[in-house]
């Protein structure tokens, strides 16, 4: 059972919790390079349809799922009916499974938050990475290779989200965001206010911008859409529907579902053409064509920037210093909204105390997030995020929206959530829910699976 003292002191607290939880990894340089590689700026059609038809949805059904119920993930399914309680523990399952490698990365940034005072990466960041700093090797064979001072920054990451998550909704979480969400806006705009002001910077925004509408017929461009959506509103992992249950009973819903959608892709939007000023900006010192510039994934955070930063006609350590903070500070609070997502259903379902359910998650993650400090660890981070998300993510969205817009009816909640709001939804609302979610969803995963076994 929730106690009293699992609530949000203020709407503006609830809202910058759930835009800190919004706002991470995901949208500093997971959006620039998903967008780039899918058809530059038409890749942003896809990505507001999947936003407006499924994103926004979805948001609004798990604040308001999680509010009616007042319970996590797992108690919420609970509550509608004992046999889908394990949708719940599914959810449970695989944010547990994301926060492990997660925090790994985020514990990288960490580590280039002090390299940049001496810009440790040297001339070579490919080779600091993959090499020196991480010891990678290219298959699991390198399992025991421990690397001990990353281990002891994922031990830190781990602390951290532990003291947060320990000291409860209004004095851990909703302090932490009320501290991290204001700096982490006045970071990333200087950031972009660099990369825009750099030479050469218009040609990346350009190139970012610069639509291939021939992409829009490629269902991988949509796919891409989709899955980024999920991923940088953090719905389908139980997050959102916790989150909610912490909002006093007469709450709105469907203003705040609304301004955490826009805060955190306005806020990929203006990083991304940060970041593609400064690709625009090595591309012109380089000559490198800016299609080689962002060719890696992970690498365009922690190889393509430490590049640029080596190239930059002036403060240097103070860019990159501000660069990998607001990297590690988005880090953070979104990790401490997926620890909150798995401590929170041990608290419902066995009674735990809020101190005792966050030791025990913070202690497992940790002895979970090892498997990612071996000289094998970027190779299990490439699987199990792939099946983690495949078989994890897509496939609870077609269940939460099947089971909650049919069985349990997405007009209940609509009458439910639509009085407290003042913004009204209507009955396109129901058939998201109901047909285009779980439809579209589908064939997603269909298509997926076909291209997998083939
Ligand atoms: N939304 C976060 C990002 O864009 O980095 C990632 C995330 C947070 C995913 C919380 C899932 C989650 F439950
Ligand atoms: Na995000």
């Amino acid at each position: 059972m929730q106690q009293e003292e699992n609530q949000w002191g203020s709407r503006l607290g609830f809202i910058l919790a759930t835009i800190g939880s919004a706002v991470g990894l995901g949208n500093i340089w997971r959006f620039s390079y998903v967008a780039y590689d899918n058809g530059g700026g038409a890749f942003l059609i896809p990505y507001f349809f999947a936003l407006l038809t499924t994103g926004i949805p979805l948001l609004i059904l798990e604040f308001s799922f999680g509010q009616k119920m007042r319970g996590s993930a797992t108690l919420s399914f609970a509550k509608i009916h004992k046999k889908w309680e394990w949708i719940g523990w599914w959810s449970t399952l695989v944010t547990f499974v994301l926060i492990t490698y997660y925090s790994v990365i985020i514990s990288w940034s960490f580590k280039y938050i002090y390299y940049a005072f001496t810009q440790a990466w040297g001339s070579n960041p490919e080779a600091f990475l993959y090499g020196t700093h991480l010891n990678l090797s290219s298959g699991i064979d390198s399992l025991g290779g421990i690397n001990i001072s990353i281990l002891a920054t994922v031990a830190l990451v781990w602390l951290i989200n532990l003291v947060i998550v320990y000291n409860g909704i209004e004095a851990g979480v909703e302090k932490a965001s009320k501290i991290f969400m204001p700096i982490l806006a006045v970071l990333m705009l200087i950031i972009t206010v660099r990369g825009v002001t750099l030479p050469g910077a218009i040609d990346g925004i350009n190139q970012f911008l610069e639509p291939d509408f021939s992409a829009l017929l490629n269902p991988k461009v949509w796919l891409a859409a989709y899955g980024q959506i999920f991923f940088t509103l953090s719905v389908c992992f139980g997050v959102m529907i916790t989150y909610g249950s912490y909002l006093p009973k007469k709450s709105d819903i469907v203003n705040n579902a609304f301004i955490t959608s826009l805060a955190n892709c306005g806020f990929s939007f203006i990083v991304g053409i940060g970041v593609f000023g400064i690709v625009g900006y090595m591309s012109a010192q380089t000559g490198q064509p800016i299609n080689d510039v962002v060719a890696q994934s992970i690498g365009l955070a922690f190889i393509v920037f430490p590049k640029a930063i080596n190239m930059l006609p002036t403060f240097q350590t103070f860019l990159g210093f501000i660069f990998f903070l607001a990297l590690g500070i988005a880090g953070i609070s979104s990790s401490i909204s997926m620890v909150e997502a798995v401590v929170a259903p041990l608290m419902d379902k066995f009674g735990f105390s809020r101190k005792k359910a966050a030791t025990i998650v913070c202690g497992a993650g940790f002895l979970g997030s090892t498997l990612f400090t071996t000289g094998a660890g970027l190779y299990f981070l490439d699987v199990i995020d792939h099946y983690n998300m495949q078989f994890g993510v897509a496939i609870i969205g077609i269940l939460e929206a099947a089971v909650l817009g049919w069985y349990y009816k997405a007009e209940v909640l609509r009458k439910f959530f639509n009085p407290i709001s003042n913004f009204q939804i209507g009955t396109w609302w129901d058939i998201m829910i109901k047909f285009i979610t779980p439809l579209l969803l589908t064939i997603m995963v269909v298509k997926s699976l076909i291209t997998e076994i083939s």
